[in-house]
């Protein structure tokens, strides 16, 4: 048992697999890999991965929900800056329409470390995504990384979409009336490099759920990458500056 636990941490280690620690920093299993099967072994870790759950727990958690939303936090007070762990000194939280061209930004061009842009792209309409890229690509200072993930090509969230949902290719609007669109590798490199940011990863991330009561086996797709504003002068900007030195 122990021999196969050192070759399976082992073989982590080799493969650089993300893997959860425990309290002394050992390697247990990969994320996502454990699996309740035992449910008398359900104390015997403190995390199981893709649980499903019985009758009695679906009905237990929606009575705790009925019981915690009988009374509503003020609208007045549910903004994230009156959070009690908000601190003004070192973050600043605001709302912004990244859709809308003439909305300035709180903070000038050029100064920010890092852009996330987790699934945020896919619900904005295909036709107006170029222009936010272009507008966050501003933003970052140079050597700045705008941080990609969202709905890869054929995900199963694609493929459930029932007839009627579709906008247009590859393009849905859900029954909340929230969008999704689904992104290959290529569209999603012409994007960011369109926007002058350089490739620095860009990844079809493809698992396999599997739902093992009921037998299913899903296909999730992702698309991930990493875009960096370059860190010197391309030719075009050196040639304005060059151009504005000269004459300056
Ligand atoms: C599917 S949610 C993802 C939320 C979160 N990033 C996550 O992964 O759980 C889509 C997010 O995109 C944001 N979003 C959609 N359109 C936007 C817009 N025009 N301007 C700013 N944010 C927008 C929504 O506010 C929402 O938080």
């Amino acid at each position: 048992m122990y021999v196969i636990w050192r070759n399976s941490v082992s073989c982590l280690r080799i493969r650089k697999v993300p893997h959860r620690f425990q309290s002394g920093n050992h390697p247990v299993v990969p994320l996502g890999s454990r699996i309740l099967t035992d449910p008398a072994k359900v104390f015997e870790h403190n995390m199981w991965d893709h649980m499903q759950w019985s009758e009695e727990e679906a009905a237990a958690a929606r009575k705790k929900v009925e019981e915690n939303s009988a009374v509503r936090v003020l609208l007045e007070e549910q903004g994230v800056c009156l959070h009690s762990s908000y601190r003004a000194a070192q973050c600043c939280a605001f709302v912004h329409d990244v859709c809308d061209e003439g909305l300035p930004y709180p903070f000038p061009d050029g100064i920010l470390d890092v852009i996330l842009l987790v699934f945020v792209l896919s619900s904005i309409h295909p036709d107006r995504m170029q222009g936010v890229v272009n507008r966050l690509s501003n933003l970052l200072k140079p050597g700045g990384m705008l941080l990609f993930r969202d709905y890869g090509r054929y995900d199963k969230t694609q493929l459930r979409f029932k007839r009627g949902h579709c906008l247009s290719e590859n393009f849905y609007v859900r029954g909340d009336g929230t969008r999704a669109y689904f992104f290959t590798k290529g569209e999603v490199h012409n994007m960011f490099c369109k926007a002058g940011l350089d490739e620095k990863q860009n990844l079809v991330d493809r698992r396999l759920q599997v739902n093992r009561k009921k037998q299913v086996k899903m296909h999730r797709v992702w698309v991930q990458g990493k875009f960096q504003k370059p860190l010197y002068l391309t030719q075009k900007t050196s040639k304005l500056v060059f151009s504005l030195l000269s004459h300056g």
